[in-house]
């Protein structure tokens, strides 16, 4: 049976919301993200997950926000342990985005083996080879429908050379970037 897409009630609405989610999606799957991982923790205590919802807010002072799911056990490491780290992976480091997204066929899921790692100024885990790794403390956290938006003040940078090119996600499948 057609269903009225332009009705504001019953079926059709429904029809709508989900329509609107799915474009939503499709947007945003066609925007180019930079991949990271947020880490936290220490020793059999580390967490980490890949992130393409990272942002820079300010730099007076220096503050990024990322978006973790509420269900990701990072999420509430995160909000635990009240630091992390952001890990800007580097183009050769795919392997790590899917280690942390948990959608490795070959390495254990969320497994901190699949790369060397080192702990930070503020002792959460920093992966060797990242563009860039941003150490924060978390200066504030909203909880908006399925993801926490953790605002994290940056207390130490550890950067690669100028020659490390970020990997990036865009239309569901990772690239890099290209310039013109
Ligand atoms: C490229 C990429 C970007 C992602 N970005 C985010 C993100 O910004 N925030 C988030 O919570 N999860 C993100 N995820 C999903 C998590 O990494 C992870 O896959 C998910 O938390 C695993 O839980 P699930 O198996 O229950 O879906 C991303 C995954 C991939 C592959």
């Amino acid at each position: 049976m057609q269903r009225d897409n332009s009705s504001t009630e019953g079926e059709g609405k429904v029809r709508d919301v989900d329509a609107l989610r799915a474009a939503f999606l499709d947007s945003m799957a066609s925007n180019s993200t930079s991949v990271h991982v947020v880490t936290t923790g220490s020793g059999d205590q580390r967490f980490g997950v890949t992130v393409s919802a990272c942002s820079s807010v300010c730099a007076d002072p220096p503050t990024l926000l990322v978006c973790i799911n509420t269900r990701s056990p990072a999420n509430a490491a995160v909000a635990a342990n009240g630091v992390f780290a952001v890990n800007l992976l580097n183009v050769a480091q795919r392997g790590i985005a899917d280690t942390f997204a948990g959608r490795s066929s070959t390495a254990k899921p969320f497994d901190f083996s699949c790369c060397t790692n080192t702990a930070g100024t503020l002792g959460v885990p920093l992966i060797d080879g990242a563009v860039a790794a941003l150490e924060c403390r978390v200066v504030a956290q909203q909880v908006i429908g399925t993801h926490t938006v953790f605002f994290g003040e940056v207390a130490a940078v550890t950067r690669a050379p100028v020659t490390h090119m970020p990997l990036l996600y865009c239309k569901r499948d990772y690239g890099q970037f290209l310039a013109f």
